[in-house]
């Protein structure tokens, strides 16, 4: 060990990238691709303070920086999000009623039972398609939780109602629309739509910019912007474990949009 490590082992971890720089490229030098073995694990980011203020989730900011994803859900299930941030929202929000129609492995649902809260939840594995209206409650949730399918990034079920199952883009923002409609229709006025959306680069239709169809089928459908986008990064994504031989910006977050409903 050397002597910062033993005296301080979370400072010398802080300089440890600054020390393995044998993969810098340096101007003229061909670029060597690091090997996952030369990756340090942590890496350390500066992050802007937050301004103290009455949030009653002070550590709740537009960075969602949080390794931790907490014990819900099935981190197994394709497509899983970490339930923290969903926590944190409603928590936030003070919200009472979750409608959570897209529930997967259930992480919603479980951060609801947990704090307590009443959660509508389903999935179309139970044959409930999130687009119709279905036998929820009209106009009565005080937060509509979704995290959609890629398009076809992730393919669910066999089902043809799937969104990740729609044969083309144009298919799939008709159905997307369905949804974000489905969920204005399920909270009350005042209440949230809370998206969990990212952009991600199709193999024929390169780069869907999904965040930005998002925003606009929801101010469509009288939806309002209600705070900044809450911009989350994706921590223990599968892809960050490969290596890939063509060049690419790593796009390392999804974005959380939180909609409200008029008045
Ligand atoms: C990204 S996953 C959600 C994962 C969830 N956040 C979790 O942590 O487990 C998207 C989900 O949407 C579901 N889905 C796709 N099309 C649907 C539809 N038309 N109606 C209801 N659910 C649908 C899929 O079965 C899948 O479970």
């Amino acid at each position: 060990m050397t002597g910062i490590a033993s005296i301080n082992p979370f400072y010398a971890a802080r300089l440890q990238p600054r020390l393995k720089r044998s993969h810098v490229d340096h101007v003229g030098e061909p670029a060597r691709m690091p090997r996952p073995a030369d990756r340090d694990p942590t890496r350390w980011a500066r992050l802007p303070a937050a301004p103290i203020n009455g949030s009653p989730v002070p550590g709740l900011t537009s960075l969602y920086h949080s390794a931790e994803a907490g014990d819900y859900g099935d981190r197994g299930y394709p497509g899983n999000c970490g339930g923290n941030l969903i926590r944190d929202l409603i928590r936030y929000f003070r919200a009472k009623s979750v409608f959570d129609p897209m529930t997967g492995s259930g992480t919603c649902r479980d951060v609801c039972r947990e704090l307590d809260v009443y959660c509508w939840s389903s999935d179309l594995h139970q044959g409930v398609d999130a687009c119709e209206p279905c036998d929820r409650p009209a106009g009565a949730f005080d937060v509509a939780w979704i995290h959609p399918p890629y398009w076809r990034m992730k393919l669910y079920t066999s089902d043809p109602r799937d969104l990740s199952r729609t044969p083309t883009m144009e298919a799939f923002l008709q159905r997307y629309r369905l949804l974000i409609a489905n969920c204005a229709g399920a909270i009350h006025p005042g209440g949230k739509v809370i998206v969990l959306m990212g952009d991600y680069s199709d193999r024929e239709a390169g780069y869907v910019p999904l965040v930005y169809h998002t925003k606009e089928l929801a101010f469509s459908l009288g939806l309002k912007q209600h705070c900044t986008d809450v911009i989350r990064f994706s921590h223990g994504n599968s892809s960050s474990k490969k290596v890939y031989r063509s060049s690419f910006i790593p796009g390392l977050h999804d974005v959380c949009m939180i909609f409200e409903k008029a008045d």
